[in-house]
């Protein structure tokens, strides 16, 4: 199951709220969720959006919490300027629906194992892959998990996240 490229993000979930509240979800959440948490903060932070708009991440599997992030992920983000340091895990329940606008997953099985905690259809529309919004992105909008391979998977895939984040953020700044 893949979503279409370019998928419009929801809208807030109360019109008068001053900020957007975005979560970021894959399994462990210390390799790619907290890099696309990081690197959307920071070009939010430099967009002037830092208020407007919240991030959290978190992973569907609850084996990492309190963790900081795989040292890969965390080499692969300083070497880019970023800081790795804040992050913990934080485990994905449905308590996270009520409290964000979109929620972003990583692959299809983040697709599956966050929608079966949605409560209403119209939580479960609030699911949408990352990658619709990576303008570069072909059929396959699953971002690949580099956690079961080298430095170079987690630094590909940061240039993806980056791309990404891009065009978030120039959405985000058009709202
Ligand atoms: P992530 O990668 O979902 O991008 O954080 C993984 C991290 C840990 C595990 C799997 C994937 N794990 O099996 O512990």
């Amino acid at each position: 199951m893949t979503e279409p490229t370019m998928t419009e993000l929801p809208p807030p979930r109360s019109p008068d709220a001053d900020t957007y509240s975005l979560a970021l979800v894959c399994l462990g959440n210390i390799c790619r969720s907290p890099m696309a948490h990081v690197v959307l903060e920071h070009r939010l932070a430099e967009a002037g959006l830092a208020d407007r708009v919240r991030v959290a991440s978190s992973g569907t599997g609850d084996w990492h919490i309190g963790e900081p992030m795989d040292p890969r992920a965390a080499s692969a983000l300083e070497g880019r300027g970023f800081d790795p340091t804040l992050h913990r895990a934080q485990h994905f329940d449905g308590d996270w629906f009520s409290a964000h606008d979109a929620i972003l997953v990583m692959d299809d099985n983040n697709v599956r194992d966050v929608s079966r905690l949605a409560s209403t259809p119209a939580d479960r529309e609030r699911v949408l892959m990352f990658r619709a919004f990576d303008p570069a992105a072909g059929q396959d909008v699953e971002l690949p998990d580099p956690w079961y391979g080298d430095q170079r998977g987690f630094e590909a895939v940061l240039v993806i996240i980056e791309r990404t984040t891009d065009e978030l953020v120039r959405r985000l700044a058009a709202r």
